[in-house]
């Protein structure tokens, strides 16, 4: 069985006018089924930037990430969009939800990007705000919503697809303290109803040791925390 996703030797180093920065150092990762990995580094190590490239939003400089076996390099764009909406999920630091589309329509947007009838959308986008205890929360807007709301709402968007594989960037970091342990709570029962696994970039070293498996990214390279 191939791995949900697998990432070899990646490196990343930005081009920054004259100068070369590297970031990514020669990553190697796999994510098996049901997995719970937490990734800690310090502001600037590079965690959003290893995110971006197994997500397959950006392109390693060098190195290859692999979709169920799938070598992303090789795939069209179309065939890379269709499969990320497919296999992945993405939560985000700030939400990122669309401001002019209420919590049913967020909720349900992969679900049309992935070609979904719009009802049968929404009646899924409505099943899954009844799993982060929104479902009184659904026609109201982003800026109608708390932080903590709104992380729900992201986290339903993310999990509505049935996703092999949840890439989280800081999904807490914005929160306060009993928000975020709530928040990240509820992504751990979610995960475990669901078998999603979880890559989950954090800074907050307490939730990270709640995760399964708990790597450090340092000068570039992946430690075992
Ligand atoms: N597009 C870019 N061009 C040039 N440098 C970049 C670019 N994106 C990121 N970097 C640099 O790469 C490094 C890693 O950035 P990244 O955003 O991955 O860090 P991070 O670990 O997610 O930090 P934080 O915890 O603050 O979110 C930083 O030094 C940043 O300045
Ligand atoms: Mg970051």
């Amino acid at each position: 069985m191939n791995p949900i996703l697998q990432c070899k030797n990646l490196t990343k180093t930005f081009a920054d006018g004259k100068r070369k920065v590297p970031v990514l150092k020669g990553i190697d990762l796999i994510v098996e089924e049901n997995s719970l990995i937490a990734i800690v580094g310090v502001s600037g190590s590079g965690k959003s930037t290893l995110l971006h490239l197994l997500g397959g939003l950006d392109k390693p400089t060098s190195g290859d990430v692999f979709w169920v076996g799938k070598n992303i390099k090789k795939l069209s764009e179309h065939k890379k969009c269709q499969l990320r909406n497919r296999y992945l999920g993405f939560i985000y630091q700030f939400h990122h939800l669309l401001p002019e589309f209420n919590a049913i329509e967020n909720v349900a947007m992969p679900l049309l990007i992935g070609g979904m009838d719009i009802r049968e959308a929404k009646n899924r986008a409505i099943e899954f705000l009844d799993h982060v205890g929104l479902q009184n929360r659904a026609l109201h807007k982003p800026s109608e919503l708390s932080g903590g709301e709104r992380q729900r709402v992201a986290i339903a968007r993310a999990l509505v697809t049935h996703p092999q594989c949840v890439l989280a960037d800081e999904p807490t970091g914005n929160l306060d303290q009993k928000t975020a342990e709530q928040v990240f709570q509820l992504m751990l029962d979610l995960q475990k109803q669901f078998k999603i696994s979880f890559i989950m970039v954090t800074h907050n070293l307490v939730l990270s040791q709640k995760m399964q498996v708990c790597y450090a990214l340092e000068e570039g390279r992946i430690l075992v925390g």
